[in-house]
């Protein structure tokens, strides 16, 4: 599915001279490169704001905890999601509203979410699946004139763009994460929280350090979760890359689409006209997803099914209690999608491989 080795060593000496300018520095807490790492995200994601943390389910928590999300709230979200979108909701106390996804994009229904406002609702949590953004413009719409929030799961779209302008800077507050396949990755864990608010941005500063902004001052009950000096220094070489690897991404993906057009019962990704997709996942979907499996499997293939049981088919919230045939698209996709290898050092000769194998068990 990825090569995380083969980027490493194109950029090894330059994350070893970090390593050990930073260790002789010694400046381990929230230093220069967590700083300086803030400045650049925020620029990179064209927000005022960015505040680094321990990783993407921690700047979800702390996104909300910060807007005050908490018990008898209800956050509109998608359950086609990894399930840290919905822990995070959990863990503030409020209660997760789920509602089906647009086929096309997989991402949240606008008109879906709009039919869900109770009113409970403090906030829509949109995800940017796979690299492509959410519908953010009719989201913003179905809230318009009321008190909610419009939040990001931006976990999986670093760079990507809707109508023209950076995710992470499109509504109340962005969470995204710098896990390790990530299409701008730690070599360990990571996170940031993006705001256009000085005041917002304060409290996620706040409560990363114990709720604390001036030491054992504590303002509020917080939590540990700063982003490690040593991975800012990681994302401080990569984040100048990343154009370039998304930029490869779509290429990939461009390629798959001329190899892979016109087979039965194959669907391929789609972005909508106002979006860039950066293409963390090549996320394809077939009735026969199962055999394509098998046959990727079969000839050494990396795949993945992102993801097989949604979020509210999940025992850990079955409390929720929506059963089976409750979201019927999500519960669809979940049983036809099938991601392909991604990543920007694949090699035209290798999605070739991979587009005859597909070929050779849909065709
Ligand atoms: C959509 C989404 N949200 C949240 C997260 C959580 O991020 P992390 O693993 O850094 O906690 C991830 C990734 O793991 C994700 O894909």
């Amino acid at each position: 599915m990825v090569d995380l080795k083969s980027q490493y060593l194109d950029i090894r000496d330059e994350v070893l001279t970090a390593f050990d300018e930073t260790l002789t520095g010694m400046q381990l807490n929230l230093g220069p490169n967590v700083q300086a790492f803030e400045r650049e995200w925020a620029q990179y994601s064209e927000v005022a704001h960015a505040v680094g943390v321990g990783n993407g389910t921690e700047a979800l928590h702390l996104l909300l905890r910060a807007h005050d999300v908490g018990p008898g709230d209800e956050v509109i979200t998608t359950s086609f999601t990894f399930i840290a979108t919905i822990e995070a909701i959990v863990q503030t106390g409020a209660t997760p509203v789920l509602v089906d996804i647009d086929p096309h994009t997989y991402c949240i229904s606008p008109q879906l979410a709009a039919e869900a406002i109770t009113p409970a609702t403090r906030a829509i949590m949109a995800v940017h699946l796979y690299g492509h953004p959410a519908d953010m413009g009719a989201l913003a719409e179905a809230i318009a004139g009321r008190d909610i929030l419009l939040l990001e799961d931006a976990a999986q779209a670093h760079g990507a763009r809707y109508c023209g302008r950076r995710v992470g800077g499109l509504g109340d507050g962005a969470a995204f994460s710098f896990y390790l396949s990530k299409n701008l990755a730690a070599y360990g864990e990571g996170g940031v929280v993006t705001a256009g608010d000085e005041a917002l941005a304060q409290r996620v500063r706040s409560l990363r350090v114990h709720g604390s902004l001036e030491k054992y001052v504590h303002e509020m009950i917080g939590y540990n979760s700063r982003l490690d000096e040593l991975q800012a220094a990681v994302l401080r070489i990569k984040l100048r890359r990343l154009d370039a690897w998304n930029q490869a991404r779509r290429e990939h993906a461009a390629r798959y689409d001329a190899a892979l057009a016109g087979i039965d019962d194959l669907t391929l990704p789609v972005v909508a006209d106002w979006a860039e997709s950066v293409y963390h996942l090549y996320t394809v979907r077939s009735k026969r997803r199962d055999e394509l499996a098998a046959a990727l499997a079969a000839a050494g293939i990396g795949h993945a099914i992102h993801y097989a049981v949604p979020c509210h088919l999940q025992a850990a919230l079955a409390d929720l209690g929506y059963g089976k045939g409750s979201l019927p698209e999500t519960e669809r996709a979940a049983s036809e999608v099938l991601s392909l290898p991604m990543y920007p050092e694949l090699t035209d000769a290798q999605i070739d491989r991979v587009c005859e194998v597909v070929r050779e068990a849909l065709g």
